[in-house]
């Protein structure tokens, strides 16, 4: 006999509360379940949005025509830096000549898939070409401010954030800048870069990104001092990028370093992660990704690359995907990190402050600041409009005699020496009240001095 069919009416009673209470567990259960998957990301793009970073990826132009590797790429990152295809080699190889044949090729697949460009990078001693390799003093460092300038203007509005300058610090206990033939043209190369990149793309955040950082020494130290003289002295400075190309292990005072910077008023960002493979490679990109989420103004995390056998590090597998795409134990351990609770909240992502108040009547004022060497100068000037809404403004600045303007971005200028009268372009000439913009030139000779005269239309 089927006992299960032989019901008193007590037990029909009971099993109908018995069905009841299963049925509000498991919509219990459900809910639960439903809001653990709502906030659990699959993928590490998803996962890191789900705590306000981006998760992105080194990656080569020439690979994108690899489906696989595409696949993974678009599946997997929001944010790609392109390995070498903007570097000084690749976009100036003959002096003011550019092309950008794979860094625009990098952007576009970025802009078609809704990924963010993080630029790499501006000036850097290596993967120079070879004609900015053999020049030196004046030469090179308007050489160098041309490169910016040109390089982020073509870029405008499509860079979240720039290396402007790599690796200027020397390895080892002096804590001192790296040698190199742009150190060699003044110790101020590198605020004049920032500067001049802020000039030519204000949207852009301007990055400081080096290695053997990942913890807190003497090389950390000097570019800690470096971004605190920044801030201190307004160069326009946003974040610092710590590439952390790692060994068998990790600094103990790893997150300590992230949370030094950041309390320098930077945003800090992973910009190069690649972990040699062992028996450890899975825990210690667990424990950076929790790093970064346990500072709030770390921003996101870069991998550079994407399968082991796109790494430059051959032999060392150092990277989450294996050579036939597949996912590693590390990528797990980044995946759960991510989904992990308790991290603090990241900062919201606004346009770099003005430093310069609004003036108090209609109108415009002008303010100029000025980067100089020995014969030559970048000027930067930020134009204000007053308490009401201005639509074109016209700015004139007298050149001392013998100097002559070689390039203007962010206006158009009416000639190159004496009193040179700068208009708007089309997209700047339109400023709310107390509204501000910023245009540059360079030159050669002595730069200007004084405040510029400012007017509307
Ligand atoms: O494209 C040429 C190819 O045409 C030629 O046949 C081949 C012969 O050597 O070279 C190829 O160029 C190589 C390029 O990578 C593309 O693969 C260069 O030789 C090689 O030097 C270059 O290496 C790059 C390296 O920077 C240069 O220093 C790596 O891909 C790139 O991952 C690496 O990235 C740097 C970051 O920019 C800064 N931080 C350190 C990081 C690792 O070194």
């Amino acid at each position: 006999m089927d006992l299960f069919h032989r019901r008193t009416p007590e037990s029909r009673s009971r099993t109908r509360l018995l069905m009841v209470a299963g049925a509000a567990i498991a919509t219990v259960a459900a809910t639960i379940t439903a809001a653990t998957t709502a906030h659990a990301g699959t993928t590490l793009g998803s996962a890191a949005a789900e705590k306000g970073r981006y998760f992105g990826a080194a990656v080569a132009a020439n690979k994108l025509s690899d489906s696989q590797y595409a696949g993974i790429l678009d599946r997997e990152f929001n944010t790609i830096t392109p390995e070498n295809e903007m570097k000084w080699d690749a976009t100036e190889p003959s002096q003011n000549q550019f092309r950008y044949p794979g860094a625009d090729q990098i952007v576009s697949h970025a802009q078609a898939h809704g990924m963010k460009v993080r630029g790499h990078t501006l000036l850097w001693h290596s993967q120079q070409p070879g004609w900015a390799q053999n020049l030196s003093g004046s030469a090179l460092r308007s050489a160098m401010v041309n490169h910016v300038t040109q390089v982020a203007t073509h870029f405008k509005g499509k860079i979240y954030a720039w290396d402007v300058a790599n690796e200027a610090f020397a390895d080892g206990a002096s804590g001192a800048r790296r040698d190199s033939n742009l150190q060699r043209t003044g110790n101020d190369w590198i605020e004049v870069a920032f500067r001049t990149a802020r000039a030519a793309d204000p949207g852009a955040k301007l990055c400081y990104n080096d290695y053997n950082t990942d913890g807190i020494n003497a090389k950390s130290t000097g570019i800690y001092n470096m971004v605190r003289d920044f801030k201190s002295r307004g160069v326009p400075i946003d974040c610092v990028g710590f590439q952390s190309h790692l060994g068998t292990s990790m600094p103990g005072d790893y997150q300590a370093n992230l949370q030094r910077f950041a309390d320098l008023g930077v945003d800090v960002q992973i910009t190069e992660l690649d972990i040699e493979q062992g028996s450890n490679q899975a825990n210690l990109y667990g424990s950076v990704t929790k790093a970064c989420l346990a500072v709030s103004r770390c921003t996101g995390i870069t991998v550079w690359g994407i399968r082991d056998s796109d790494s430059w590090r051959t032999g060392q597998n150092p990277l989450l995907f294996d050579n036939s795409g597949n996912k590693k134990a590390a990528y797990t351990a980044v995946l759960n990190a991510l989904n992990a609770g308790g991290t603090t909240p990241p900062p919201s992502t606004t346009a770099p402050p003005s430093t310069t108040p609004p003036p108090s009547g209609s109108g415009c004022t002008a303010s100029l600041s000025l980067q100089s060497w020995a014969g030559g100068f970048v000027a930067n000037v930020r134009v204000t409009a007053g308490s009401t809404a201005i639509n074109g403004w016209t700015v004139r600045i007298t050149l001392p005699s013998g100097t002559v303007i070689t390039g203007t971005w962010n206006a158009q200028a009416s000639g190159s020496t004496g009193t040179v009268t700068f208009r708007n372009v089309d997209y700047n000439g339109q400023l709310g009240a107390g509204g501000s913009t910023d245009f540059g030139f360079q030159g050669t000779g002595v730069g200007p001095s004084g405040t510029p005269a400012c007017t509307v239309g």
